[in-house]
């Protein structure tokens, strides 16, 4: 059976009874202000951040018994003769009491039974309009919920109908409890915190401010207001009020089965203020009598303000049906807006999944890595790696903005080549570590590069390179070794010279630094140390010994890819020199020598960041860009040289990267078959094989032809597991291994041990799409797809999760940084749409299926600035390296093909299109 039917191109689906599975929600904010979660019974929470939640906060294992949420009843009245009862001043006889959202004692235990209500789900990109059927009551509802762009209230629409032949009479009640603290306040003070409430009644609603507001900030004068708001779709105002829980559910009571509900107790009227109590925003509107067929509608508002008295103003624009259909349709429009890609192959499913998976990067963008019922961890914000890789997607979707983005993030660098890692809440605001806790994930410095070269491909725009910007400055210094005692807050948090200056120095200053420190930055093995850990937050128990080959690999890729671009520059621009800090001529040290030496490196290193250690001089060294060149390439070749030779595991026909060392100095991976000195490990705990090295040796260059093919071979024997969804993180260690980390205390199967994780999936796709193995890398991609559109076992929305467990459920739905990639990858080596030095380069690797009918696939998308739908033809369906490139055209203009399978739109055309029209580029394959 079907469970997610789509309902157009947009990602619009439905879904019937989803309160049947577990563990769905799905996200709805605004660009800023309210985050919220909602499930199919209206559970979930909403929140502005940490320390400013409107419903009380809620991780996953409280979704199940997550009650005390948004709802709304009617107490259900039977007019039996229609005609003469009513008019005859008889009370109808109460039929009971309905919850449109199927959260009541009543609807709970009924569900599974014959009795249950038929529900359907309908839901796009920020909202989702619920119905639910009774028999019993002869009442059908819709219940309609989003958050408004703007992000000032959540608005819940509940429409309700009489779908019997009688008149039917209800007196309908909605209810949203308010929280109104901080999610600390859960189980810390969660009394003492209530008894600060002042809760208030007006014409329209409850209204909560908490006096003071407790909590990991200390106790502060609160400015928050906490509302719940209501009209009828008439903008009718609600007849009285229940505003305290004890109020509402009264003695003994639950919110499944409310005393204001079950005794249709009055409640209180506009202008009651209460001091001390859990709130309520109960809303008791006038009873009404519906004809059959006819429909009364009910509005919800609830948010946050800062300024108590412009709630009125706030909730006057949203009163009426007619408000809130509009409001409705300007939300829809606006998230199908930032989604500007789409993707049309041979089955409108998967198209309709990468929407899901293109929304993604944007819901990280608000969300950050927390505020989800999966994503309870973190106080807000994005991680420093998550913040660089998340650009790569909003450098397709909205490009505008991320220049500045990429400029303001450096300013994050610290000038040991770490990083900040308390992201602020505005762009380029970074944040001292509040405890001095010592931490350096050694995969930071990789990714900043990464994310600019992106842009760098897409615009051709070399001044990027050498934007100034400062470095940050804390109380940490040498690579999380030591701490600079000289620094205290009045320094401020930016570098400054022994000027007492501010330091400015390039974005390329910026990007050498990091890659450089990283390269001198080694263990005992002459592989990069792996600190606190790497990608692979779980890898964080090695701290003394842990080298992390997998990331050597990516920085020698890096150091390769830089010199690319610096020989670029001089070749496009003319420029053959650099200016740099004078203190980091050292890191251009170079020589097998050196090379081969650790404890030469961390020399080096240590004269660096002795040197830099408090202020720099403020002098800078003059370097020939073809002398550093040579020196990132020598670096980068012997780094892949060293582990090719020192790292390979064969195992018969298959073989793979050793990826680490855990904190004995061992290395983790081992193959099945015995060492030089005859002791087989594999004997007691099975092969060991790890996914992250084989990904980064394959991207960065390291692996060669012959090494991918068996890296591939050993994927699919060792890691592959098409029931949980493709190829695992690693294999089953069956050992605690507390000398790497904490991941090999989670179950194996469970996220970082050895799930199918869909980020790093992904990124093996990317890798083996890269270096030309297409089919292989399809093979990932597709089976990930395969599994979170399998609804009987991945159990989610559409989109792409953090991972799939050993069943294939898919968990941390939506905020994962394997959607940027997935998208990505999808664009630049699916399609193979890419920037090269600003123009367009298009070199499909489509799989046959991958096209409709016709072979015909399409993509649509902004480049440049530009419109472009771009279509692929391959009619006969040829593999996706046996299709030559027969004729290539924009607007019907031939586009220059350069190789059989390259076709080039030059940036100089791309300038000469019109804005606001979509440009049809057909590529058409022989
Ligand atoms: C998450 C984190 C990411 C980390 C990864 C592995 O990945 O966000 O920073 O590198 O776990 O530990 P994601 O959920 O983005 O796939």
């Amino acid at each position: 059976m079907k469970h997610i039917e789509f309902q157009d191109k947009k990602g619009t689906f439905i879904i019937h009874n989803p309160e049947n599975y577990s563990g769905l929600y799905l996200p709805l904010a605004g660009e800023k202000g309210l985050k919220s979660s909602i499930t199919p019974n209206l559970g979930g929470d909403s929140k502005t951040d940490q320390n400013h939640f409107l419903l009380e906060p809620v991780s996953i294992e409280n979704l199940h018994n997550n009650r005390n949420t948004r709802n709304f009843w009617c107490r259900v009245y039977k007019v039996s003769d229609e005609k003469n009862e009513l008019s005859r001043g008889i009370n109808p006889q109460l039929l009971g009491c309905w919850s449109v959202c199927g959260n009541s004692a009543e609807q709970e235990f009924e569900k599974f039974t014959e009795k249950q209500e038929e529900s359907v789900l309908e839901a796009g990109f920020m909202w989702q309009k619920l119905s639910r059927r009774s028999e019993k009551y002869g009442l059908q509802a819709e219940v309609t919920s989003f958050v408004t762009i703007s992000g000032d209230m959540e608005v819940e629409y509940v429409e309700i109908t009489n779908i019997s032949d009688k008149d039917v009479e209800v007196v309908p009640i909605g209810v949203i409890p308010v929280y109104g603290r901080s999610a600390d306040n859960l189980r810390d003070h969660r009394h003492v915190t209530s008894l600060l409430h002042r809760i208030q009644t007006t014409e329209y609603g409850v209204e909560v401010k908490p006096v003071l507001s407790f909590d990991e900030r200390g106790h502060q004068k609160n400015n928050t207001t906490y509302f719940v708001y209501g009209s009828s779709e008439n903008g009718e105002k609600p007849e009285s009020f229940y505003p305290t829980v004890e109020d509402f559910i009264g003695e003994g009571g639950t919110f499944l089965n409310p005393e204001a509900v079950r005794t249709n107790k009055p409640g209180k009227t506009a202008g009651t203020k209460i001091q001390g109590k859990e709130a309520v925003g109960g809303l008791r509107f006038s009873r009404k009598t519906l004809k059959p067929k006819e429909a009364a509608g009910y509005i919800l508002l609830s948010g946050t303000t800062k300024t108590s008295d412009s709630i009125a103003l706030l909730t006057s624009g949203c009163k009426t049906k007619l408000q809130v259909q509009k409001m409705l349709e300007e939300v829809k429009e606006h998230w199908i807006q930032k989604v500007n890609v789409a993707f049309e192959t041979g089955n409108s499913d998967v198209d309709n999944y990468l929407k899901w998976i293109c929304f993604q990067p944007i819901l990280r963008r608000i969300y950050g890595c927390s505020f989800l019922p999966y994503h309870d961890y973190g106080k807000g914000g994005r991680g420093w790696r998550d913040l660089w890789q998340d650009c790569l997607a909003l450098l397709i979707m909205e490009p505008s903005d991320v220049r500045q983005m990429i400029v303001d993030n450096y300013g994050g660098v610290r000038i040991d080549g770490t990083n900040a890692t308390i992201i602020g809440s505005s762009q380029g605001e970074f944040i001292a570590d509040r405890n001095n806790i010592t931490r350096v994930w050694m995969d930071h410095s990789f990714w900043p590069f990464v994310t600019t070269k992106l842009y760098l491909d897409q615009t051709g725009d070399f001044d990027i390179l050498f934007e100034k910007i400062p470095y940050f400055k804390d109380f940490q210094s040498k690579r999380g070794t030591d701490h600079d005692q000289e620094w205290n807050s009045s320094y401020g948090n930016w570098q400054k010279t022994d000027n007492a200056e501010v330091y400015y120095g390039t974005v390329l200053e910026h990007i050498l630094l990091q890659n450089l420190c990283a390269f001198f930055d080694v263990g005992e093995h002459n592989e990069m140390r792996l600190h606190g850990a790497d990608w692979n937050d779980a890898m964080d128990m090695a701290w003394e010994k842990g080298e992390s080959v997998a990331f050597t690999c990516a920085y020698a890729g890096n150091l390769k890819e830089i010199a690319h671009v610096l020989r670029e520059l001089e070749r496009v621009q003319g420029i053959n020199k650099i200016e740099l800090a004078e203190e980091m001529e050292c890191l251009f040290a170079y020589g097998k020598q050196l090379y081969e030496s650790p404890k030469e490196k961390l020399q080096i290193l240590k004269q660096y960041t002795d040197l830099s250690a408090h202020n720099l001089s403020g002098n800078k060294v003059v370097l020939s860009l073809e002398k550093v060149c040579r020196n990132l390439e020598e670096k980068a070749d012997w780094l892949m040289e060293n582990i090719r030779k020192n790292e390979w595991i064969q195992d018969g026909d298959k073989g793979w990267f050793n990826g680490y060392y855990d904190n004995h100095g061992r290395k983790v991976e081992y193959s099945a078959v015995p060492d030089e000195a005859g002791n087989n490990a594999c004997a007691k705990n099975g092969v060991r094989m790890m996914l992250t090295g084989q990904v980064f040796a394959i991207m960065s260059g390291t692996a060669t032809d012959q090494q991918i093919q068996e890296i591939c071979k050993g994927a699919d024997a060792y890691l592959y597991d098409r029931n949980a969804g493709g190829y695992r993180l690693n294999t089953d260690f069956k050992e605690e291994k507390f000398d790497l980390g904490r991941m090999f205390g989670f179950a194996y199967g469970e996220k970082e041990n050895g799930a199918v994780f869909s980020h790093m999936a992904v990124m093996y796709a990317n890798a083996l799409y890269k270096t030309g193995h297409a089919r292989e890398g399809y093979k990932v991609l597709q089976t990930l797809l395969d599994t979170a559109m399998d609804f009987d076992r991945s159990k989610m929305y559409p989109g792409i999760p953090e991972y799939f467990d050993n069943q294939g459920r898919g968990l941390y739905a939506y905020l994962t940084g394997a959607a940027s990639w997935y998208m990505l990858t999808m664009i630049t080596e699916v399609f193979g749409v890419k920037g090269q030095l600003g123009d367009m380069v298009i070199a499909p690797a489509l799989m046959p299926e991958q096209y409709d009918q016709e072979g015909k696939a399409s993509l649509e998308m902004e480049f440049a600035g530009k419109k472009f739908a771009i279509h692929i033809f391959n009619k006969e369906k040829k593999e996706w390296n046996e299709a030559q490139i027969r004729e290539a055209f924009c607007d019907g203009i031939t586009l220059l093909a350069e190789t059989g399978r390259k076709a080039r739109l030059m940036r100089s055309e791309i300038e000469k299109l019109e804005l606001e029209k979509v440009h049809e580029i057909n590529i058409i394959l022989k």
